[in-house]
């Protein structure tokens, strides 16, 4: 498929995908939103793909929120719809992707921007990266899991404060709050990003698929968490990964992961 509105690289196992809108500071319109599904829908089934790394393209944001010119005019149907399907077709989606996503986080963060960064499974910033969630200054509230998402990283008053006055956080607030796990330069960002990625690509991604899974459930209503660690656990004993890594240790050699 070709995109109109993002590009992906893949070196080495892990694909980087750039929102790449910079006259609207990579603000996400639902034609991004749909390429971005697919994109992730791809690269889930893609064997090349072990990690997946999101930034924006440009100096300046990662994305500057939901594109408002969009859904200025929008009623409460219309509203409605598009944060279900957002949510369902991106917000969710990552989530609840098999594959590791890091958002590395390169400028503004705000908004939609900022509740794609919170539903990548951990996040990365640049120094000059600034996050928020201002959609009460626009009158609506955040609608593609932001108010879920932030009191589960920063805490239920920390997001209350944020989300209520509409106001940005730097880099090291942000480090502060536990909502990006590291900082660094700008030039360090997709480097370090690609580090970490580099190293999660050498374990068991039928591990790491099953530990995204158990983790996540402590996060959903009337699912319990130990219950799908227990199965999950479980589940792995019957993977070539599993014989390939215990081999491996008793071997005393570093283990070549099948993937399956
Ligand atoms: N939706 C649509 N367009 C957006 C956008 C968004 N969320 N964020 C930025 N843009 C557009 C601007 O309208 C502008 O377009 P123009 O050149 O055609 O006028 C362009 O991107 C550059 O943004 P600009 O506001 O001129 O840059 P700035 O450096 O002065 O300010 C921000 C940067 C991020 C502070 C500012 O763009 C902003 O507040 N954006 C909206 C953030 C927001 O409320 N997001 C939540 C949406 S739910």
């Amino acid at each position: 498929m070709t995109y109109n509105n993002i590009f992906l690289n893949t070196n080495n196992h892990i694909t980087t995908i750039t929102i790449n809108r910079p006259n609207k500071l990579n603000a996400l319109n639902i034609e991004t939103i749909a390429e971005l599904h697919e994109a992730f829908k791809t690269l889930e089934n893609d064997r090349n793909t072990k990690v997946i790394i999101v930034t924006g393209s440009g100096e300046k944001a990662f994305v500057a929120g939901a594109d408002i010119s969009e859904f200025a005019h929008f009623n409460v149907n219309e509203g409605t719809k598009l944060a279900a399907n957002g949510q369902k077709l991106l917000f969710d989606f990552v989530e609840n992707l098999s594959k590791p996503v890091i958002a590395a986080v390169n400028g503004f963060a705000l908004g939609g921007g900022l509740e794609l960064a919170m539903a990548c499974h951990f996040r990365i910033a640049s120094a000059n990266a600034k996050m928020g969630l201002p959609e009460v200054s626009l009158g609506v509230i955040p609608g593609y899991g932001g108010t879920q998402r932030l009191p589960q990283l920063i805490g239920k008053g920390r997001a209350m404060e944020l989300i209520m006055s509409a106001s940005m956080i730097d880099a090291t607030q942000a480090l502060n709050y536990g909502l990006v796990n590291h900082v660094t330069a700008q030039e360090e960002l997709l480097p370090l990003c690609e580090k970490i990625a580099n190293k999660i690509a050498l374990n068991s991604s039928v591990a790491i698929r099953s530990a995204i899974k158990a983790i996540n459930a402590h996060f959903k209503d009337g699912i319990n968490g130990y219950d799908i660690e227990i199965q999950e656990f479980g589940n792995c004993f019957g993977s070539d990964d599993f014989a390939e890594g215990t081999t491996a240790f008793l071997q005393k050699r570093k283990a070549d992961f099948p993937g399956e």
